[in-house]
């Protein structure tokens, strides 16, 4: 009895038909009245007493295997009804398969970080909630600053201490407060102003920033190393230009104008007829910002940049309305197709 059982368990392993026919046929040969399996649980009634729970289970079992495959078989034969179906014709041209694109703003996040990779960034992140220390202080906002006024930052109003970052140069402060110099990093990430949302301004947008700090790091590797930054983005030919301006938490500062990418410099109305857009803000990294994060100003110095990837974003593509990119409209998304 245990070597019919085992042949015929080894046997379904293998079975086969053609059409649901032939899996009616082996249902007969196994389990029909005068079937294999029906035979053996004759066999089993003259069995000794003391061996009928061990054939009794594996015949069960046999039973229950033998259905299962059957009924696989013929499940085989339902997915294939419809290529059967005489009015199916397998050589008509299909629908082109509608596969789906990056967006542009991580198409440019991406070009970013790449670029500043073969220059030897690494990338961090930071959290978007955070602390008025990290978003405001320890980068020497003083208390009463307009910038951490209602009118331009989301408080969390269970803890006023907390905000929704207003930059992502917050990140720079936890970087510094646990790294021992040097420092190479790149910061990508979403921020938040309470701004009305025109084709010009969101509440929400991205950023990159930048911070490298270093013994001997001089304003000229800061000039240096966004040149390189503007022509693998914009361009071999692109000239940049820097004007004093002012940050709390670099001094000096400055803020990074590109030539005209459209125009060349001719004047158009994305340069606003000057033949110079900005495009980032920067600077040294003013030495007590070094201190409150416990980096010696004395030994070292550093210089960090921030720039708003919509604005890149919007030159490079020559989009001209903000809201373009978190509206979703597939039209404008589709664009970006083949582009990564
Ligand atoms: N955090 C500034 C902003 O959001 C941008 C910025 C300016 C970042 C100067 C910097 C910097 O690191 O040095 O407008």
């Amino acid at each position: 009895m245990q070597e019919k059982i085992d042949r015929l368990l080894e046997e379904i392993q293998f079975l086969t038909a053609s059409s649901r026919e032939g899996v009616e046929q082996l249902r007969l040969k196994y389990l029909s009245k005068k079937g294999l399996v029906p035979l053996l649980f004759e066999e089993f009634r003259s069995i000794p007493k003391e061996q009928k729970k061990v054939f009794g289970q594996q015949v069960n079992e046999l039973k229950s295997k033998i259905n299962r495959k059957l009924d696989e078989l013929d499940a085989s034969f339902e997915d294939n009804e419809e290529a059967e179906s005489p009015d199916l014709d397998m050589t008509r041209p299909v629908d082109q398969i509608q596969i789906g694109s990056r967006h542009p703003l991580s198409i440019v996040r991406n070009q970013i970080l790449g670029i500043f990779s073969r220059i030897g960034y690494t990338v961090a992140e930071g959290p978007e909630i955070e602390s008025d220390w990290y978003n405001f202080s320890a980068l020497n906002f003083p208390a009463e600053h307009p910038a951490k006024d209602m009118q331009d930052t989301y408080f969390i109003e269970k803890d006023p201490d907390m905000v929704l970052r207003t930059h992502t140069s917050s990140v720079q402060v936890r970087v510094m407060e646990t790294t021992i110099p040097p420092i190479r990093k790149v910061f990508p990430g979403r921020v938040f102003r309470n701004e009305a949302i025109s084709a010009r301004a969101h509440c929400i947008f991205h950023q990159v920033e930048g911070l490298y700090v270093d013994v001997n790091v001089s304003f000229g590797d800061l000039k240096q190393s966004l040149f390189f930054f503007a022509r693998e983005m914009f361009g071999e030919e692109t000239k940049i230009r820097l004007r004093p301006s002012f940050f709390p938490f670099t001094e000096p500062s400055g803020e990074l104008d590109i030539s005209c990418n459209i125009c060349e410099g001719n004047g158009c109305n994305i340069c606003k007829y000057t033949g110079w857009v900005e495009i980032l803000g920067c600077g040294m990294v003013d030495p007590q910002v070094l201190a409150n994060c416990k980096i010696d100003p004395e030994k070292y110095t550093g210089f960090a940049f921030g720039m708003g990837i919509e604005r890149i974003a919007m030159l490079k593509y020559q989009i001209n309305d903000l809201r373009l990119f978190f509206e979703n409209d597939i039209r404008f998304l589709k664009q970006f197709q083949g582009t990564c």
